[in-house]
């Protein structure tokens, strides 16, 4: 009889929505003054949705130009970093990009961490068929708290890759933080990290402000994500999209902005906001080469390798522990 082998991903829930912690904190953070919203809620089920529409845009260079850079030093970047190592795939989303690093690093097993566990499933279930030998283990964890990777994710080293510039939405302080978490993460292997750069504001805003808006659909979707959670009565068409460079933090920032003057309601609260008042969504941090060259070595690792595109735009650094 021939019977095949056929593996089966594994799945971790570690991560447990407590949705009156949710709730108290939107509550907080629209009462504070200014206002904000934090990025994480852009990403309901339509909010992914136009994220990934968002990477095909001809104005938003990094995904492409990342995926470009990866493509060109591939080879490079897998004589520098370990094989046979376990990937850690930190916020997998669908494991595209990491699986176009399975052939070139053979690693020995793969972890796609996600927070939504039920997304990694169907991803990983996808990619096994795909690639029937390797061992694939899914884990449901919000990483951006804190990094603390479950015991079965195996005990040698590991190569933590974190792709997309996600670090961007950390202020530096938080990204340091987040560095000095990986390193120790990475149990002696390291962290394959890409990373947006600074570059000229005619570049950079109109990657955040594109003309089909879809980064602004992306924005404003927020508010029906937090009306759902929070039972708040937003009106989207109260709201303007704002995306501009912020110079001297080095960031791109998000807002949305009222031209009237609005009430927001929701069970236990309300917020008038005056007209032409802002709710600050998200930080996007671009960083030079050297700065963020030197938050690695600050973080601890040892060894760093950086490759750019042509232009300078993106950049993907090999940090050893
Ligand atoms: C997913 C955080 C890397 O900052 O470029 C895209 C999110 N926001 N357009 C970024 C985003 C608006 C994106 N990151």
């Amino acid at each position: 009889m021939n019977t095949p082998l056929l593996r089966q991903p594994h799945f971790i829930q570690l991560y447990r929505e407590d949705r009156a912690a949710v709730r108290s904190e939107l509550a907080a953070s629209l009462l504070a003054q200014p206002a904000s919203l934090a990025p994480k809620y852009l990403y309901d089920p339509l909010g992914s949705r136009l994220f990934d529409a968002i990477t095909e845009l001809p104005e938003y260079y990094p995904t492409r130009t990342e995926a470009a850079l990866l493509a060109e030093h591939g080879a490079a970047i897998a004589a520098s970093v370990p094989h046979g190592a376990t990937l850690v795939d930190l916020g997998a989303g669908n494991g595209e990009k990491a699986a176009r690093l399975f052939d070139l690093l053979s690693p020995e097993r793969y972890v796609a961490v996600d927070i939504s566990v039920d997304f990694l499933r169907t991803a990983l279930q996808c990619l096994q068929r795909q690639f029937p030998a390797l061992d694939m283990l899914g884990v449901g964890l919000d990483f951006s708290a804190a990094l603390d990777l479950p015991p079965e994710v195996g005990e040698g080293p590991r190569l933590l890759f974190y792709p997309g510039s996600s670090i961007g939405n950390f202020t530096p302080a938080e990204a340091l933080q987040f560095l000095r978490q990986a390193r120790a993460a990475a149990q002696g292997g390291g962290l394959l990290i890409g990373v947006d750069l600074v570059k000229p504001r005619e570049v950079l805003e109109p990657a955040y402000d594109d003309a089909l808006g879809v980064t602004a659909a992306f924005n404003k979707n927020l508010l029906l994500h937090v009306n759902r959670l929070i039972g708040s009565n937003f009106d989207v068409r109260d709201w303007a999209h704002v995306a501009f460079f912020n110079g001297e933090q080095s960031r791109i920032e998000m807002h949305l902005q009222t031209a009237r003057e609005v009430v927001v309601r929701w069970p236990g609260a309300e917020r008038t906001f005056a007209a032409g008042e802002r709710i600050h969504t998200e930080n996007s941090y671009k960083y030079q080469v050297t700065d963020f060259d030197a938050l690695l070595r600050e973080a601890g690792f040892v060894r760093t390798q950086v490759w750019t595109d042509a232009r300078g735009w993106f950049a993907m650094f090999w940090a050893q522990g």
